[in-house]
């Protein structure tokens, strides 16, 4: 399978350049070799290479900057991958593109299905919901795979990163707790886009979610952060952590309350569920202690060997 991946340097490009060749032979793009906003190179680019599968991880990802620069986020969360799905359809190959549970406006107090309605809060949302509706208008040949909350070792900003450097400099932090949603390691992300590609067909076509299993809050997330950091040695500083609502901290873009994604359609497919959050947090810790190691484990976690 000739697998080209777009936004190879991506926290989550990163891991798929690591869990891809598994299941294909790779050829990794980042902006140097095609920038998104040259909408009009992309679909030559992309048919020259003849690609069996063509996995999106590339987006403009910075929630609250959209909302200053809306044209910019629309063309590469929905013109780019409108331009990706027609030339997946000129080749008659599979798209794979990332979307986000922020297309979802979070007054559901239970997890959100795939076909739930959608209604994004800001202009992010909105790029990324346009883009899922141009990919299939443009071909039946895709997956839309909505993650959340997503965070890795190789990411150059996230919430966990942001909230050790925090936690390294200061002895109290204030944490939003009224958004819930279930962060992601972008480790297992990629596993779990790794273990769907394989399975695309007519009949599963369509749309998924995925994250780590459970849901929780900004604030108990950096709770844990904190607590899981302080066994494995992090030098901290923190010594308290106020749970505030979003009215106390107020950002750009509005985010939704609740964006739990029913993850159940894609563990069927794939005969996996997904790890708990903790637990992955746990490892991407570990991992961030040893950015070089490059760390096997099995999917409950309990083993975890490095190599
Ligand atoms: N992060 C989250 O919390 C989250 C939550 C829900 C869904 N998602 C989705 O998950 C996917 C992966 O996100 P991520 O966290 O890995 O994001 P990320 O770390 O910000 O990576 C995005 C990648 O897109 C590339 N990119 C941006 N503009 C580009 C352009 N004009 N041309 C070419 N490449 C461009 C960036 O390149 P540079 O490295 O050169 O900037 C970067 O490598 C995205 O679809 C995102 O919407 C993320």
């Amino acid at each position: 399978m000739k697998i080209l991946l777009l936004g190879s340097q991506g926290q989550l490009g990163q891991e798929l350049q690591l869990t891809l060749p598994s299941i294909g032979e790779v050829t990794a793009w980042n902006r140097a070799d095609i920038d998104l906003t040259d909408l009009d190179k992309i679909v030559p680019a992309v048919v020259a290479q003849q690609p069996d599968v063509i996995i999106n991880a590339a987006a403009y990802t910075a929630v609250d900057a959209a909302e200053s620069e809306p044209a910019l986020a629309h063309q590469i969360n929905a013109a780019a991958p409108e331009c990706l799905a027609q030339a997946a359809a000129t080749c008659k190959a599979t798209l794979v593109h990332i979307s986000t549970d922020y297309v979802f406006d979070g007054q559901q107090n239970q997890p959100y299905q795939t076909d739930a309605a959608t209604n994004p809060l800001g202009v992010y949302g909105q790029s990324k919901r346009t883009g899922e509706l141009a990919i299939q208008a443009a071909t039946p040949r895709h997956a839309i795979l909505r993650t959340a909350w997503v965070y890795g070792a190789k990411g150059k900003n996230n919430f966990v990163k942001t909230m050790l450097r925090l936690g390294a400099e200061r002895r109290e932090l204030r944490v939003v707790y009224d958004q819930i949603g279930s962060p992601t390691w972008a480790y297992d992300l990629a596993q779990a886009i790794t273990q769907l590609t394989p399975q695309l067909n007519e009949q599963t076509f369509g749309t998924y979610h995925y994250t780590n299993s459970g849901a929780i809050s900004w604030y108990d997330f950096a709770v844990a952060i904190f607590e899981e950091a302080s066994v494995l040695g992090y030098r901290l500083q923190i010594d308290h952590v106020q749970p505030i609502t979003s009215d106390q901290y107020p950002t750009p873009a509005k985010r939704p309350a609740y964006s739990v994604l029913a993850n159940e359609k894609l563990a069927r497919l794939i005969g996996q569920t997904a790890p708990h959050w903790r637990v992955s947090l746990r490892k991407m810790l570990q991992e961030n202690l040893q950015p070089n190691t490059a760390i096997q484990h099995d999917h409950e976690g309990a083993n975890f060997i490095r190599r």
